[in-house]
This record gives structure tokens, sequence and C-alpha cells, in this order.
């Protein structure tokens, strides 16, 4: 297949300069409303105004159209309140819409939910994913003028397992090993993904990344959740010991990895996305709350460090993971940006700055889940 390409430095958003193609896409982003689809929508928004964006979300409890506010009533882009799992529904929307890529973001995430209620995650992740990728299969080629389709399923490095201190960090050849609900489901459409390429030739890009934080991150994952904590002078739980190790990716960086994937990919190729910044879980609460301590004003307890308190650990918890990015890096020309330290200096700065945000998703049903995982 052979690309027309041309170059606008203005909006080069990856290292490499060589390929921007130049018809509109027409794109298709599934869990658009959530933490990461609406990151990843408002990039693409203003990256390239061209381009027709649909967002399709169920608008779950992690789905939240205060996410994609600034987007309303900008003609190029459409929310449409839907399932993953509903095909006739999207086969409706991939016809009228003309979809050509499609961004799949929708799922359950969180793990400790899928340890509480395991269902939900069979039903999105693996059954919804399989639906996406069914009607796309039937869909992709009898567009008349699409001169480069996608499906880019979005993942997780939990598909991997756990690492040990000494191992080397997760590349694209490891092997799966899923340890909890949701990881076993995301591996599971990952190999869906990846065979749909193999048996029908339907264009698939798997990405593997680590732990996202940044704006409009849901309170139950653990930066807001330290972050909205603090605020409220509640305690701060950390499972286990806290030498939990994670990798922690700016959410802005990877939607300019999912960027270059979707510009400069291989379909049938799977590419990890990490930050470079590994750090354990006692360490990141510490550092939060010495951040929150220099840049909140007033706060119910000062130092916030005296809210950290150990709890119960999560079965299961995976004690490391780490990611080798040197694939992306030389095949697509993308590498992180963001150091740690400036991402949660942002992040608590926006969490500081967004309470209208915030404070609405404490809701009844939030509070009960919290109470659940804490009690
Ligand atoms: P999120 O929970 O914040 O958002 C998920 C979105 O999907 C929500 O808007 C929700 O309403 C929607 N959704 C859920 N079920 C749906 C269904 N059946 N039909 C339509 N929409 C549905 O998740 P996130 O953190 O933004 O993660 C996005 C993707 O990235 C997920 O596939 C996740 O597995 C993957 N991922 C996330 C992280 C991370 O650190 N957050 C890391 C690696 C991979
Ligand atoms: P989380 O944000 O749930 O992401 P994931 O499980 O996908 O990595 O958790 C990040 C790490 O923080 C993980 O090791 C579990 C730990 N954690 C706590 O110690 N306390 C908490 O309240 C939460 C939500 C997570």
């Amino acid at each position: 297949m052979c690309y027309e390409i041309t170059v606008r430095p203005s909006l080069l958003p990856c290292m490499d300069t060589a390929s921007i193609a130049q018809t509109p896409r027409r794109i298709l982003i599934t869990g658009g409303a959530g933490f990461i689809g609406s990151n990843f929508v408002r990039y693409w928004h203003d990256r390239d105004r061209r381009d027709r964006i649909v967002v399709l979300d169920a608008l779950t409890y992690a789905g939240n159209l205060a996410n994609l506010a600034d987007l309303e009533g900008d003609d190029n882009f459409r929310f449409v309140q839907g399932n993953i799992c509903d095909r006739p529904l999207i086969e409706k929307l991939l016809r009228k819409e003309a979809i050509d890529t499609i961004v799949h973001f929708a799922a359950e995430s969180h793990v400790d939910r899928s340890i509480l209620g395991p269902d939900a995650f069979v039903q999105t992740n693996i059954i919804g994913t399989f639906t996406l990728l069914e009607a796309f299969r039937h869909h992709w080629n009898s567009l008349p003028a699409t001169p480069r389709p996608l499906f880019l399923h979005v993942s997780t490095d939990e598909v991997y397992g756990s690492l040990n201190p000494e191992d080397p960090p997760f590349s694209e050849t490891t092997p799966y090993a899923p340890n909890s609900p949701y990881s076993a489901s995301k591996a599971s459409s990952d190999h869906f993904a990846r065979a749909y390429f193999h048996t029908y030739n339907v264009p698939t890009i798997i990405t593997n990344c680590s732990n996202n934080y940044g704006p409009y991150h849901f309170p139950e994952k653990l930066i807001p959740l330290m972050c909205i904590n603090i605020l409220l002078g509640k305690p701060l739980p950390v499972y286990g010991d806290g030498q939990n190790v994670r990798d922690w990716l700016y959410v802005k960086d990877h939607c300019r990895a999912l960027d270059c994937a979707i510009e400069r990919g291989k379909p049938g190729e799977t590419y990890n996305i990490g930050g470079n910044n590994e750090v354990k879980n006692i360490d990141l609460v510490r550092m939060l709350c010495r951040l929150m301590d220099e840049l909140a004003g007033d706060l119910p307890l000062r130092p916030s460090e005296e809210l950290i308190t150990f709890v119960k650990d999560r079965a299961g918890h995976d004690r490391r993971y780490a990611i080798d990015a040197s694939k992306i890096q030389s095949d697509l020309g993308w590498q992180p940006s963001v150091t740690v330290e400036e991402g949660l200096r942002k992040t608590v700065q926006w969490y500081l700055e967004n309470e209208d945000w915030w404070k609405p998703l404490l809701s009844e049903e939030y509070r009960a889940y919290y109470q659940k995982v804490y009690n």
C-alpha cells in the first residue's frame, strides 16, 4: 500500500518527522469519556482538527462527560452513548460515519474491582473487544478509498505478569502471564486483536503501556486517590509493605506514543510504551505528600505523611512492572518526555485547581466501593 505523505512541522507530535498522512481520518474512539480516552480525544482534536472524531462510551461509573466538556459543539466531534457489546449499534456507527480507524480504550480498568466482581471485565474487555473486531472485520475493506485503515487496541503491561527486582523489564516478546481477572481479560482481548490480523488480515496494532497518570484520572486509582485523601484529611491506604514497583507514564506522553503507533506503526505489531520511571509505591506516596504540603493552601493535617496507613495487601498483588520501550523508540521515534517528578507536580496542581471536577465523583456509589475495598 502506498501512502501520500506530507510534513507539517507545527503539528509534528513525535520526534521523527517523516509521516503525517494527508487524508483526514474518520476515527472511532471507544471509552473516550474515561481517563486516557478523554486525554487522547483532546490531544487528537488539538493535533488535527480536520479529522472526524466519534466517541463511543457507555458512561459507566468511570465515564464522565465533564472530561470532554470543552469539545461540545465542535462540528467534527460526536459523542454517542452506547456499549461496545452492542453489535447492531457498532455496525451502524461504522457504516454511517464511514469509520476507517478505531482507537479502542473502552474497558473495565481497575484491578481491585476485578477482584470484587470479574463478570463485567469478561463482558466488556473480552466480549466487547471481540464484538468491535468482528464488526470492523466486516466493515474495513468495504470502504472505497481508505488509505490506512487501523484498529488500535490499547492494552496494559499487566498482561506480562509480575517481575522480581533482578528481572529485565517486559519486552514485546515476554510471555503473557496475567495474574488478576483484569489482566486476564486484557490478555484475552490482546490475543483476539492479534488473531484477527493473522487470520483475517484486519490491520490491528496492540500497545501495552505502564501505569498512566495525569488530569481526569478517576479517584479510585493510587495517585488521584492519595491527592484527594490528603485534601480531605483521610487515611492514605498503602497496600501490603508498599514495596511494589510500578512504572509511571504521564498520560500526554502516552497519547503521543499512540499517535506514533497510528501514523507509523505496522499492522500486526505490538509496541510497549513505558515512562522510564520505576518507583516503589511508598516512595510515590511520600512524593505526593511532600508536593501537597508544598503546593496546597489549607490542609487538614501537615505533614501529610502522617496520614499514611499500611493496609491489607491486594490479593495476588503483582510485585513489579517495568517496560523496555526500545522498540517504539527505534521503530517509531517515540520516547517519554516527562519525569515522574515533573508529572506528579503537574498532576497535583491539576487536582488542586479542579475540585469542581473531582468533588461530584465522590458519590454514594464511590463511597460504598471505597468501604468495600478498605474495610
Ligand atoms: P477508565 O476506566 O478511566 O475509562 C474506561 C472508559 O470506558 C469509561 O469512559 C467507561 O465509561 C468506558 N466503558 C467501560 N465499559 C464500556 C462498555 N462496555 N462500552 C463502552 N464504553 C465502556 O480507563 P482508562 O484508565 O482510561 O484506560 C483506558 C484503556 O487503557 C483501558 O483499555 C485500559 O485497560 C488501558 N490501560 C490503562 C492504564 C492506566 O494506567 N489507566 C494502563 C494500561 C492500559
Ligand atoms: P492502581 O492505581 O490501582 O493501578 P494498578 O493496580 O493497575 O497498578 O495501583 C497502583 C499501585 O498502588 C498498585 O501496586 C496497588 C497500589 N495501591 C495502594 O497501595 N493503595 C491504593 O489505595 C491503591 C488504589 C493502589
